[in-house]
């Protein structure tokens, strides 16, 4: 018997004794940097020459490990020794197989600090970001284990005299599963622990900035039972491993998390039906967002003001629901805006090690110039309130900038730019807010902060995102509680942490037979 789905409690780092524990655990980490980590495949572990290396974002002379680089042979490997295990692993009994994600979540709780400290140096995390994406990694693992004893009791159908019919869920093979550097931890481990707790089996390409948490995930698995070949370890670059993932005949599901860019390829190309390919592929695309704060005349100026720093400052501005757009009525536009600059300037924005710290850097080089680059374009486009300057001498830092009096129809009211940077326009009423909010190709997360009921009614109707929230920010959904995935251009809505989300990884199957 388990117990009720509660999600993992939050660490409260004012408390002195936490603070001192995640120090500790700090130094523990320091203690594996730059180790190196194989590929696994079918439980064996291949060292390659090639290696990809990945570095501390506040720090970009530390490596904080290196890791085996696949390539198209290992995926091949890979997918062999996954489509082998499948023929073992879908008979399991689903219960056993969701007591193998519960025993993994109780490993990782035991040394939760040290997780969440190596999300700190492999991702650039502040400390209470990275706690929060150790529990959500947590979450899914207690979440989909509970979902899948209930999924395996199948689902009612009628009968008719002289027949039982029965509706089960059977799995549905091999399935790629890649994974983006934002939410390390949680996502990485999520769209893992769906597919093989319904009966797959998997090989996880993991993003190349952050494959150490990947590499120490799969360990977890191991650690907790997980037979061999059921999750196949294949770190490599996008273009040669994952395209050759995405094509292979014998791939079936492929979840995939990441930009707009990369999530619409793989759609394209999962859809050709490949030379001895028996079945059509389902794909699972989350990608990104151009997320808003709508906020209304008749509101609390400070929750308002609250919201939109925390919507688009948290994590650097590196969320697929960041809330890099605020929409404001003129009524209360300057009271709101000047309130988030003093907000934002009041924040330290430094080493993320540090336990004051409340913004890191951003991820990598390439990101910082893109993110610089959209600095440019936000200071041709509109009003530079705050921040606007950038250091990469030591890792890659960006102050949270603050842009006002945009188009609507600007490219930064438009474009994601998953870095802090935050944009503001002016509506002249209710209507117009609600018209600039859905007016970007993305439908992930949107806030509206309003006293008025008519108001909130109306958005629930008309503003077209997956995650709708009012009266707070637009970030932070947890699992079981905020099912999580975007319209439109954000993805196929897949609702990952939701009652819906294991059913996408199997087929479900109609059984009648007569007395
Ligand atoms: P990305 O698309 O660059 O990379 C994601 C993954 O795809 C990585 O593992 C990468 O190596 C791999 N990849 C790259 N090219 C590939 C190819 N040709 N074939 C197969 N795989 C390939 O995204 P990212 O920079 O890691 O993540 C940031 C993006 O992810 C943002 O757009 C963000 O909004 C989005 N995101 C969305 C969600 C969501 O739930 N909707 C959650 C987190 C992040
Ligand atoms: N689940 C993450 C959030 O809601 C992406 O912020």
């Amino acid at each position: 018997m388990t117990t009720a789905y509660k999600h993992e409690p939050f660490t409260d780092f004012n408390n002195e004794e936490n603070r001192n524990l995640f120090q500790q655990a700090l130094a523990n980490v320091n203690e594996m940097m730059g180790k190196e980590y194989p590929l696994v495949i079918n439980g064996e572990r291949v060292t390659t020459d090639n290696t990809i290396v990945s570095y501390n974002p506040a720090n970009k002379e530390e490596v904080v490990g290196k890791v085996s680089k696949a390539n198209k042979e290992h995926a091949e490997q890979a997918i062999q020794a996954a489509s082998e295990a499948f023929e073992d692993w879908r008979y399991w009994n689903p219960e056993e197989r969701a007591n193998i994600l519960f025993r993994a979540a109780a490993i990782i709780r035991r040394k939760k600090h040290d997780f969440s400290a190596l999300l700190v140096k492999e991702g650039g995390k502040p400390w209470k970001e990275a706690d929060a994406d150790t529990a959500e990694a947590i979450d899914f693992l207690e979440y989909y284990g509970r979902q899948m004893i209930e999924l395996a009791k199948g689902k009612p159908i009628n009968s008719r005299e002289g027949e039982i019919n029965q509706y089960v869920y059977t799995p549905t093979g091999v399935t790629v599963v890649i994974s983006p550097w934002n939410f390390l931890f949680a996502i990485m481990a999520g769209t893992v622990a769906a597919p093989i707790v319904t009966g797959n089996t998997v090989v996880l390409k993991p993003a190349s900035t952050t494959p150490v948490i990947a590499a120490l995930f799969v360990e977890v698995l191991e650690e907790a039972g997980l037979p061999k070949g059921v999750v196949n370890f294949v770190p490599g670059s996008g273009a040669e491993v994952g395209d050759y993932l995405v094509d292979h005949p014998k791939t079936s599901l492929i979840t995939f998390t990441g930009s707009r860019e990369v999530g619409t390829r793989i759609f394209e190309r999962a859809a050709k039906v490949q030379e001895g390919q028996m079945h059509l592929k389902r794909v699972i695309v989350e990608m990104g967002g151009k997320d808003t704060v709508v906020v209304d005349k008749d509101c609390d100026i400070e929750l308002a003001a609250q919201s939109i720093f925390t919507s688009a400052f948290g994590f650097s501005g590196q969320k697929c629901s960041a809330g890099s757009r605020a929409v404001v009525h003129e009524d209360v536009y300057d009271q709101v805006l000047q309130r988030v600059v003093e907000i934002t300037e009041e924040k330290i924005v430094g080493n993320p090690e540090n336990a004051d710290t409340y913004m890191g850097p951003v991820i990598d080089q390439a990101s910082f110039d893109k993110i610089m680059d959209y600095v440019r374009v936000g200071n041709e486009e509109g009003r530079l309130m705050t921040g606007g300057k950038g250091d990469d001498s030591k890792g890659y830092f960006i102050q949270p900038t603050i842009f006002a009096d945009l188009d609507p129809k600007s490219r930064l009211m438009q474009e994601e730019i998953f870095g802090p940077v935050v944009g503001f326009s002016k509506a002249a009423d209710f209507d117009e807010a609600l018209k600039i909010a859905n007016n970007t190709e993305y439908g992930l997360t949107g806030a509206v902060i309003t006293r008025n009921r008519k108001h909130i009614e109306r958005a629930k109707q008309e503003f077209h995102v997956g995650n709708l929230y009012f009266n707070r920010n637009c970030t932070g959904a947890i699992v079981g509680y905020h099912p999580f995935g975007g319209f439109k251009m954000s993805g196929t809505d897949s609702k990952a942490g939701g009652p819906d989300y294991l059913a996408l990884h199997m087929q479900a199957k109609t059984i009648s037979e007569m007395l």
